[in-house]
């Protein structure tokens, strides 16, 4: 029979979210044995994106336990020793009894979850039982092989989750040294990824569809006009159709769309609507980056001597007859020589285990502005949470560490205030994204809706170049970018995001720039 486990708390989930939350259970009182965290992975929770920056320098390179939470955000660094300790102060004074402070479950992966009987049950059969459930599973990369990609499963193909792929792609980076590499995909992970391997002297080629994410922003943003009318998206024959990144573009139901190489086309149900556009702009990372803010990483990688192969997906893979990748077959017809290839085409929010049983919205679990699920004493924290987003009014799930910081800490609060039967302020989160790539650096704060006004030299030629951008909606500025800034200068465009400065003449501040921010 099954062995059995019982906790007061328990993270399913060892990842950003995890660590956080358990620096925050510790912070407002832990009795030993109360809290158990349980990860698939087999080290202590950890700053993933390290991974696909410092993990991959070629000297100096980051490695635990330098990067455990919560260095990332400045504080302590939880050692896995941390996690017994904790929990266990209260018994100093008895230290022959000393139980584990926090249960660090490594290496379990959790395959069934009954939250009806408050149950999750691990790979080896251990059941364990809680009375509080924090869900932060994260996300999980989609797979080229299971989009149907030819050949995807030849040797020296990565993808970037876990500590684990890191480990598999350093060791491909050093014994392929010199090699060609393609980076498949024009997102977070292509971006850093090219620029990682460029710095570890790979030849390398980028490869990336048209913008069709960002173009589907914009009727997002139609949509939004309309009240949220039901409608589909029509974007014909590509390979992305159901992608669960696609889907959770478009806030209305039915998530659905269709991608052609050539346009991408809107029907509105009550048949009032109908209109298409062609996918004429390019852009590295859609659904943030303007074609003015692309154009000047292009032009960046460009120089660095990356190529960039834009408008094409990849259709399938050669291999050689020990089963090493050899080249990448584009659906348009090209054949890129590969002796390593990246993929990063999106990643899902890792939901499966609790399908049917808690209710979901925009791909994750739908909590309130608690983390709190539609099942009781169940809360869901990180990549996996659609929650509220009081500053906009609407419902959003948010894939990057800033977020799984806070809304880890969050859920917390909340479910310690409950116990006390205290209550708390309700999740009010400003989203705030950034990367890190050579010797440049960005941060994003606010909302990438309306109009935008660049200003600054976003030439990549430059020697300092230094630009940002804003995003106008109902004449107040609602996001603003910035490349090249200082802390200070961050500081400022987060104030702007946050505080929605209202702005009538666009040219003025594309003229004003930063001063404008400095002036809020
Ligand atoms: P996270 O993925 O961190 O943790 C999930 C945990 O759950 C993992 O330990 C996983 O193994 C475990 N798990 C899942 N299913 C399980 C099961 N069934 N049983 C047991 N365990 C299970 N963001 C940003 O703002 N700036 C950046 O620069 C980067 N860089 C970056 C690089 C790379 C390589 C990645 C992959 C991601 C980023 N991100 C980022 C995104 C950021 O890292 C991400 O949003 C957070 O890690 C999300 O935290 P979570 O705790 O929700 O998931
Ligand atoms: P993404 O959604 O940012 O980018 C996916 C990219 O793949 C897009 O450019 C898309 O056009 C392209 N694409 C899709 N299908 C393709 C195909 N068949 N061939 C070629 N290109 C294709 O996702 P990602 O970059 O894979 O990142 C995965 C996750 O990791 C996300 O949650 C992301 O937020 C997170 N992450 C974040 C950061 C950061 O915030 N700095 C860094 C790394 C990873």
């Amino acid at each position: 029979s099954a062995a059995e486990r019982h906790f007061k708390y328990v993270i399913l989930g060892g990842g950003v979210s995890a660590g956080y939350a358990a620096r925050e259970f510790a912070k407002l009182g832990l009795n030993p044995g109360e809290l158990a965290i349980v990860s698939k992975e087999s080290v202590a929770p950890y700053e993933r994106p390290a991974l696909s920056k410092g993990y991959l320098f070629p000297q100096d390179a980051a490695r635990l336990p330098g990067f455990h939470v919560c260095v990332g955000s400045g504080g302590e660094r939880l050692l896995p020793a941390w996690y017994s300790e904790k929990g266990s102060l209260s018994l100093v004074i008895i230290p022959s009894l000393l139980l584990d402070g926090i249960e660090l479950m490594l290496n379990t992966e959790i395959v069934k979850a009954d939250l009806a009987s408050k149950t999750l049950t691990s790979e080896t059969d251990v059941n364990f039982k809680y009375d509080n459930l924090v869900i932060a599973t994260g996300s999980q990369f989609v797979n080229l092989s299971d989009v149907g990609v030819q050949g995807a499963n030849a040797n020296n193909i990565f993808y970037l989750r876990d500590i684990d792929d890191a480990d598999k792609l350093v060791a491909a980076i050093q014994s392929k040294k010199g090699g060609k590499a393609v980076i498949v995909g024009g997102g977070y992970i292509g971006l850093e990824l090219g620029a990682a391997l460029k710095i570890n002297s790979f030849d390398v080629t980028m490869v990336y569809p048209d913008p069709w994410c960002s173009e589907l922003h914009c009727y997002h943003k139609l949509l939004q006009l309309q009240n949220r009318m039901e409608c589909e998206l029509w974007c014909l024959s590509c390979t992305l159709e159901n992608l669960s990144h696609a889907g959770r573009l478009v806030s209305s139901e039915p998530d659905r769309f269709r991608c052609t190489e050539l346009s991408i086309e809107l029907i509105v149900l009550d048949g009032l609507t109908k209109s298409s556009v062609s996918r004429r702009q390019v852009i590295l990372v859609p659904r943030l980056f303007t074609p003015e803010i692309a154009s000047f990483y292009e032009g960046y990688y460009a120089n660095k001597g990356i190529k960039i192969v834009k408008g094409t997906v990849a259709a399938g893979f050669d291999s050689n007859s020990i089963g090493d990748v050899t080249a990448v077959r584009l659906k348009d017809g090209q054949i890129l020589e590969a002796d390593i290839v990246v993929v990063g085409v999106g990643g899902k929010p890792l939901v499966t285990l609790f399908k049917g049983q808690v209710k979901e919205e925009k791909g994750g679990i739908k909590t309130d502005g608690f983390f709190r699920t539609s099942i009781s004493d169940v809360y869901a924290v990180g990549d996996v949470a659609t929650f509220p987003l009081k500053l906009y009014g609407e419902d959003r799930r948010v894939e990057h560490v800033d977020h799984a910081r806070r809304s880890a800490e969050h859920a917390v609060k909340a479910i310690k205030a409950a116990e006390e039967s205290r209550s708390i302020e309700e999740y009010d989160y400003l989203p705030y994204f950034y990367s890190r790539v050579f010797d440049l650096s960005w941060q994003f704060y606010g909302d990438n809706v309306g109009d935008t006004v660049l200003f600054g030299d976003n030439d990549p030629k430059s020697a300092n170049p230094k630009f940002g951008a804003y995003w106008i909606k109902d004449s107040k500025v609602v996001g603003a970018f910035l490349e090249s800034g200082s802390p200070e200068e961050n500081k400022l465009i987060a104030k702007v995001a946050k505080l929605q400065p209202p702005v009538q003449d666009l040219e003025q501040l594309r003229e004003d720039g930063l001063t404008f921010a400095s002036n809020v």
